[in-house]
Protein backbone atom coordinates (compact mmCIF):
# COMPACT_ATOMS: atom_id res chain seq x y z
CA UNK A 1 0.00 0.00 0.00
CA UNK A 2 1.49 3.36 -0.60
CA UNK A 3 0.36 5.87 2.35
CA UNK A 4 0.12 9.45 1.55
CA UNK A 5 0.06 11.64 5.09
CA UNK A 6 -1.62 15.37 4.73
CA UNK A 7 -1.28 17.65 7.36
CA UNK A 8 -5.26 18.22 7.57
CA UNK A 9 -8.55 17.48 6.61
CA UNK A 10 -8.46 20.26 3.05
CA UNK A 11 -4.82 19.20 1.82
CA UNK A 12 -6.23 15.64 1.59
CA UNK A 13 -9.16 16.43 -0.20
CA UNK A 14 -7.13 18.27 -2.43
CA UNK A 15 -4.85 15.16 -2.72
CA UNK A 16 -8.00 12.62 -3.23
CA UNK A 17 -9.29 15.46 -5.90
CA UNK A 18 -6.12 15.53 -7.82
CA UNK A 19 -5.85 12.18 -7.80
CA UNK A 20 -9.54 11.28 -9.31
CA UNK A 21 -8.83 14.33 -11.72
CA UNK A 22 -5.71 12.94 -13.57
CA UNK A 23 -7.48 9.51 -13.30
CA UNK A 24 -10.67 11.12 -15.11
CA UNK A 25 -8.14 12.96 -17.80
CA UNK A 26 -6.20 9.78 -18.32
CA UNK A 27 -9.59 7.38 -18.74
CA UNK A 28 -12.41 9.84 -19.93
CA UNK A 29 -14.52 6.45 -20.47
CA UNK A 30 -13.64 5.07 -16.90
CA UNK A 31 -15.80 3.36 -14.03
CA UNK A 32 -15.20 4.91 -10.81
CA UNK A 33 -16.46 3.43 -7.57
CA UNK A 34 -17.40 6.21 -4.72
CA UNK A 35 -18.50 6.68 -1.46
CA UNK A 36 -20.58 8.21 0.85
CA UNK A 37 -19.80 10.12 4.44
CA UNK A 38 -18.63 13.13 5.60
CA UNK A 39 -14.63 12.18 4.31
CA UNK A 40 -15.43 12.46 0.23
CA UNK A 41 -17.26 15.83 0.61
CA UNK A 42 -14.19 17.87 0.70
CA UNK A 43 -12.67 16.21 -2.59
CA UNK A 44 -16.39 16.42 -4.41
CA UNK A 45 -16.15 19.53 -3.93
CA UNK A 46 -12.83 19.82 -5.35
CA UNK A 47 -13.95 17.87 -8.44
CA UNK A 48 -17.36 20.06 -8.94
CA UNK A 49 -15.10 22.86 -8.97
CA UNK A 50 -12.32 21.29 -11.43
CA UNK A 51 -15.35 21.09 -13.86
CA UNK A 52 -16.66 24.38 -13.85
CA UNK A 53 -12.96 25.32 -13.86
CA UNK A 54 -13.23 23.10 -17.37
CA UNK A 55 -10.14 21.07 -15.95
CA UNK A 56 -12.27 17.99 -16.20
CA UNK A 57 -15.57 16.01 -17.66
CA UNK A 58 -17.77 13.85 -16.37
CA UNK A 59 -19.43 13.08 -19.72
CA UNK A 60 -18.30 9.23 -20.58
CA UNK A 61 -17.49 8.90 -16.46
CA UNK A 62 -19.69 5.52 -15.11
CA UNK A 63 -19.97 5.75 -11.46
CA UNK A 64 -20.98 2.99 -8.99
CA UNK A 65 -21.44 3.88 -5.45
CA UNK A 66 -20.49 1.38 -2.54
CA UNK A 67 -24.13 1.49 -0.32
CA UNK A 68 -26.98 2.71 0.36
CA UNK A 69 -29.47 2.58 3.64
CA UNK A 70 -32.56 -0.36 2.68
CA UNK A 71 -36.24 1.60 3.82
CA UNK A 72 -34.71 4.73 2.12
CA UNK A 73 -36.17 6.43 -1.46
CA UNK A 74 -33.91 7.85 -3.77
CA UNK A 75 -35.56 11.20 -2.57
CA UNK A 76 -35.18 10.94 1.27
CA UNK A 77 -32.26 13.48 2.45
CA UNK A 78 -30.59 11.20 4.36
CA UNK A 79 -29.64 8.39 1.34
CA UNK A 80 -26.96 7.89 -0.28
CA UNK A 81 -28.59 8.62 -3.51
CA UNK A 82 -29.70 12.23 -2.40
CA UNK A 83 -26.31 12.74 -1.05
CA UNK A 84 -24.43 11.94 -4.38
CA UNK A 85 -26.75 14.64 -6.42
CA UNK A 86 -26.17 16.63 -3.56
CA UNK A 87 -22.66 16.56 -3.14
CA UNK A 88 -21.48 15.48 -7.10
CA UNK A 89 -24.29 14.24 -9.45
CA UNK A 90 -26.15 17.56 -9.75
CA UNK A 91 -22.80 19.77 -10.10
CA UNK A 92 -21.52 18.53 -12.92
CA UNK A 93 -22.01 16.89 -16.58
CA UNK A 94 -22.52 13.51 -15.65
CA UNK A 95 -25.06 11.68 -17.49
CA UNK A 96 -27.78 10.22 -14.86
CA UNK A 97 -27.98 6.71 -16.87
CA UNK A 98 -24.24 6.38 -16.02
CA UNK A 99 -24.48 7.09 -12.18
CA UNK A 100 -25.37 3.10 -9.78
CA UNK A 101 -26.23 3.21 -6.53
CA UNK A 102 -28.23 0.57 -4.85
CA UNK A 103 -31.97 1.19 -4.44
CA UNK A 104 -32.94 1.58 -0.71
CA UNK A 105 -36.56 1.32 -1.71
CA UNK A 106 -36.88 -2.07 -3.14
CA UNK A 107 -39.31 -5.05 -1.74
CA UNK A 108 -36.99 -7.69 -3.28
CA UNK A 109 -33.54 -7.11 -1.64
CA UNK A 110 -32.35 -10.13 -3.27
CA UNK A 111 -33.25 -9.60 -6.72
CA UNK A 112 -31.88 -5.77 -6.11
CA UNK A 113 -28.19 -7.40 -4.98
CA UNK A 114 -28.17 -9.36 -8.09
CA UNK A 115 -29.39 -6.53 -10.34
CA UNK A 116 -26.50 -4.75 -8.79
CA UNK A 117 -23.68 -7.69 -9.38
CA UNK A 118 -24.95 -7.52 -12.90
CA UNK A 119 -24.12 -3.81 -12.76
CA UNK A 120 -20.81 -4.22 -11.19
CA UNK A 121 -19.98 -7.63 -13.96
CA UNK A 122 -20.79 -4.54 -16.85
CA UNK A 123 -18.56 -2.39 -15.51
CA UNK A 124 -15.22 -3.03 -14.57
CA UNK A 125 -14.44 -0.24 -11.47
CA UNK A 126 -11.14 1.25 -12.80
CA UNK A 127 -10.95 3.42 -9.46
CA UNK A 128 -12.27 2.71 -6.65
CA UNK A 129 -12.58 5.57 -3.87
CA UNK A 130 -13.14 4.88 -0.47
CA UNK A 131 -14.10 5.99 3.35
CA UNK A 132 -13.16 3.87 6.44
CA UNK A 133 -15.75 3.26 9.28
CA UNK A 134 -13.96 3.71 13.13
CA UNK A 135 -14.44 -0.35 12.83
CA UNK A 136 -12.95 -1.27 9.75
CA UNK A 137 -15.97 -1.17 7.31
CA UNK A 138 -15.55 -0.63 4.20
CA UNK A 139 -18.41 0.23 2.50
CA UNK A 140 -21.03 -1.40 4.84
CA UNK A 141 -19.26 -4.10 5.06
CA UNK A 142 -19.08 -4.65 8.95
CA UNK A 143 -16.68 -6.86 10.77
CA UNK A 144 -17.01 -10.70 10.13
CA UNK A 145 -17.60 -10.04 6.50
CA UNK A 146 -16.53 -12.76 3.73
CA UNK A 147 -14.06 -11.36 1.82
CA UNK A 148 -15.47 -13.16 -0.97
CA UNK A 149 -18.48 -11.59 -0.36
CA UNK A 150 -20.69 -9.76 -3.43
CA UNK A 151 -23.24 -7.65 -3.38
CA UNK A 152 -25.22 -8.25 -0.25
CA UNK A 153 -27.88 -6.89 2.86
CA UNK A 154 -26.33 -6.08 6.03
CA UNK A 155 -27.61 -5.73 9.33
CA UNK A 156 -25.38 -2.39 10.62
CA UNK A 157 -23.55 -2.56 13.53
CA UNK A 158 -24.14 -1.29 16.76
CA UNK A 159 -20.21 0.48 15.99
CA UNK A 160 -21.91 2.03 12.69
CA UNK A 161 -25.60 2.87 13.84
CA UNK A 162 -24.05 4.93 16.73
CA UNK A 163 -21.03 6.61 14.48
CA UNK A 164 -23.67 7.49 11.79
CA UNK A 165 -26.66 8.46 14.12
CA UNK A 166 -25.01 12.20 13.90
CA UNK A 167 -26.53 12.59 10.42
CA UNK A 168 -30.36 11.80 11.40
CA UNK A 169 -32.56 13.88 13.79
CA UNK A 170 -34.01 11.32 15.33
CA UNK A 171 -32.37 8.15 16.08
CA UNK A 172 -35.25 6.18 15.63
CA UNK A 173 -35.46 6.84 12.43
CA UNK A 174 -32.33 5.57 11.58
CA UNK A 175 -32.27 2.46 9.02
CA UNK A 176 -30.95 -0.64 10.59
CA UNK A 177 -29.95 -2.41 7.00
CA UNK A 178 -28.24 -1.83 4.15
CA UNK A 179 -27.37 -2.55 1.25
CA UNK A 180 -23.60 -2.60 0.16
CA UNK A 181 -21.27 -4.09 -2.22
CA UNK A 182 -19.11 -6.97 -1.28
CA UNK A 183 -15.51 -6.96 -0.19
CA UNK A 184 -14.96 -9.11 -3.66
CA UNK A 185 -16.77 -6.48 -5.89
CA UNK A 186 -13.83 -3.96 -3.94
CA UNK A 187 -10.94 -5.81 -4.75
CA UNK A 188 -12.16 -6.26 -8.14
CA UNK A 189 -11.28 -2.61 -8.70
CA UNK A 190 -8.16 -2.14 -10.62
CA UNK A 191 -7.05 0.82 -8.28
CA UNK A 192 -8.39 1.52 -4.89
CA UNK A 193 -8.33 4.96 -3.03
CA UNK A 194 -8.84 5.10 0.53
CA UNK A 195 -9.51 8.47 2.52
CA UNK A 196 -9.34 8.46 6.23
CA UNK A 197 -9.18 12.04 8.17
CA UNK A 198 -9.65 12.32 12.14
CA UNK A 199 -8.27 10.72 15.32
CA UNK A 200 -11.57 8.39 15.34
CA UNK A 201 -10.41 6.46 12.28
CA UNK A 202 -6.25 6.39 13.71
CA UNK A 203 -7.12 2.48 14.96
CA UNK A 204 -8.66 1.33 11.84
CA UNK A 205 -6.14 2.72 9.81
CA UNK A 206 -3.55 1.16 11.89
CA UNK A 207 -5.69 -2.32 11.71
CA UNK A 208 -5.72 -1.83 8.03
CA UNK A 209 -2.27 -1.34 7.02
CA UNK A 210 -0.37 -3.09 10.08
CA UNK A 211 -2.64 -5.91 11.58
CA UNK A 212 -3.29 -9.34 10.57
CA UNK A 213 -5.47 -9.24 7.51
CA UNK A 214 -8.44 -10.99 8.53
CA UNK A 215 -12.08 -11.00 8.24
CA UNK A 216 -12.64 -9.15 11.90
CA UNK A 217 -11.14 -5.67 9.90
CA UNK A 218 -13.01 -5.93 6.48
CA UNK A 219 -9.96 -2.85 5.42
CA UNK A 220 -7.57 -5.32 6.13
CA UNK A 221 -8.91 -7.09 2.52
CA UNK A 222 -6.88 -4.42 1.19
CA UNK A 223 -3.43 -5.68 1.86
CA UNK A 224 -4.41 -8.41 -0.58
CA UNK A 225 -4.80 -5.83 -3.94
CA UNK A 226 -2.05 -4.71 -5.43
CA UNK A 227 -2.49 -0.99 -5.92
CA UNK A 228 -4.19 0.66 -3.16
CA UNK A 229 -3.05 4.39 -2.24
CA UNK A 230 -4.29 5.63 1.41
CA UNK A 231 -4.52 9.42 1.69
CA UNK A 232 -4.83 9.69 5.62
CA UNK A 233 -4.23 13.12 7.51
CA UNK A 234 -1.87 13.02 10.26
CA UNK A 235 -4.91 12.49 13.39
CA UNK A 236 -5.48 9.23 10.88
CA UNK A 237 -2.09 7.98 10.47
CA UNK A 238 -1.36 8.67 14.45
CA UNK A 239 -0.46 5.19 15.23
CA UNK A 240 1.79 4.26 12.26
CA UNK A 241 5.27 4.16 13.07
C1 LIG B 1 -20.29 5.18 2.78
C2 LIG B 1 -19.27 4.18 3.10
C3 LIG B 1 -18.75 4.04 4.49
C4 LIG B 1 -17.98 5.29 4.92
C5 LIG B 1 -17.43 5.13 6.33
C6 LIG B 1 -16.74 6.39 6.79
O1 LIG B 1 -20.65 5.10 1.42
O2 LIG B 1 -18.87 3.47 2.24
O3 LIG B 1 -17.89 2.93 4.55
O4 LIG B 1 -16.92 5.51 4.02
O5 LIG B 1 -18.48 4.83 7.20
O6 LIG B 1 -17.68 7.41 6.90
P1 LIG B 1 -17.24 8.91 7.24
O7 LIG B 1 -16.49 9.40 6.06
O8 LIG B 1 -18.56 9.63 7.42
O9 LIG B 1 -16.42 8.85 8.46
Amino acid sequence: MQLIVTKNYSELSRKAGEIVCSFICGNPNGVLGLPTGSTPIGMYKYLVDAYKNNKVSFENITTVNLDEYLGLSKYNKHSYNYFMWENLFGKVNIAPKNTHVPRGSVIFCQRECHRYNKILDRNKINLQVLGIGENGHLGFNEPNTPFDSRTHVVSLSQSTLQANSRFFENKNAMPRYAITMGIADILKAETVLLLACGKNKAQAVKDMITGNCCEQVPASALQLHKNVIVVADEDASSLLS
